[in-house]
């Protein structure tokens, strides 16, 4: 699949990564201390219990929050020391996202989402359509094209993120409870097509679940426990560093 999609392999390096939430009842130390290294291309899956601090994890990984101490490189980007523009850019060209609700564009239709996750790269309209058309195929969707969100499945619908997150070529996936809101059918169907990817496309996937049998699909689990990640899989297993 997606063959034309190859990257550059990806590494992930985090050393000493801490993030505390400063709410009125007093600080809440969500992260501590935590150090990560996946070798890509491959599948990581971190669990955790709801509250346990993955989604700040992905958030800080992907660059939608600040690190408040410790580093981040992806690839050799220091991530930590981007800011403004360079830190959007890293966002745009290094990663893409998956979150547990698609956040796809309800008026938009499902070609246009994908589209518009192209549209700031630039290029002439009728190449990003040809690319976004190439996309939903590559996730089965082509009939859909011009459906909106709203009469998608849930399945469907995280089909075209996972198309929308491909679409500028990520060398890094960050997949936040990606079947948090799927049946059992369209959670297989999501896990195999996400799966594949560090094998087909060449990326370094990392989702965040607090259920174990998605974490099972993984090369490596990891579990988030205390602010810090322990390995839970067995040893020279694909990814470790
Ligand atoms: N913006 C925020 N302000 C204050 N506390 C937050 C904020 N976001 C998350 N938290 C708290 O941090 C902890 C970890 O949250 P989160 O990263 O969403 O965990 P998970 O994704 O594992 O469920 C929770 O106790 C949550 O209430
Ligand atoms: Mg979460």
């Amino acid at each position: 699949m997606m063959a034309e999609n190859d990257v550059a392999p990806v590494d992930v390096h985090v050393r000493g990564l801490s993030h505390v939430y400063r709410t009125p009842e007093g600080p809440i130390t969500v992260i501590d201390g935590l150090d990560l290294d996946v070798i890509g291309p491959a599948h990581v899956a971190v669990t955790g219990p709801s509250g346990a601090g993955k989604s700040t994890l992905l958030a800080v990984l992907g660059g939608l929050d600040r690190a408040q101490e410790g580093s981040i490189t992806v690839g050799g980007i220091d991530v930590t020391s981007l800011s403004g523009d360079d830190l959007a850019r890293y966002r745009r060209d290094t990663v893409g996202f998956v979150f547990q609700h698609y956040g796809l564009l309800g008026t938009c239709t499902a070609l246009e989402n994908v589209e518009l996750a192209l549209s700031f790269t630039g290029g002439p309209t009728r190449l990003r359509r040809a690319r976004a058309l190439e996309l939903l195929d590559a996730v089965g969707l082509s009939a859909r094209a011009s459906h909106r969100p709203a009469s998608l499945s849930g399945g469907e619908a995280q089909r075209v993120a996972v198309a929308r997150a491909l679409a500028n070529r990520p060398r890094l996936i960050l997949a936040d409870e990606p079947t948090g809101n799927l049946d059992d059918d369209s959670t297989e169907r999501i896990l195999e097509l996400l799966h594949a990817l560090p094998r087909d496309v060449g990326c370094t996937l990392i989702t965040v679940t607090h259920n174990r049998a998605v974490a099972d699909r993984a090369d490596r689990r990891l579990q988030l426990r205390n602010g810090r990640l322990v390995d839970e899989s067995a040893p020279s297993r694909k990814g470790v560093a």
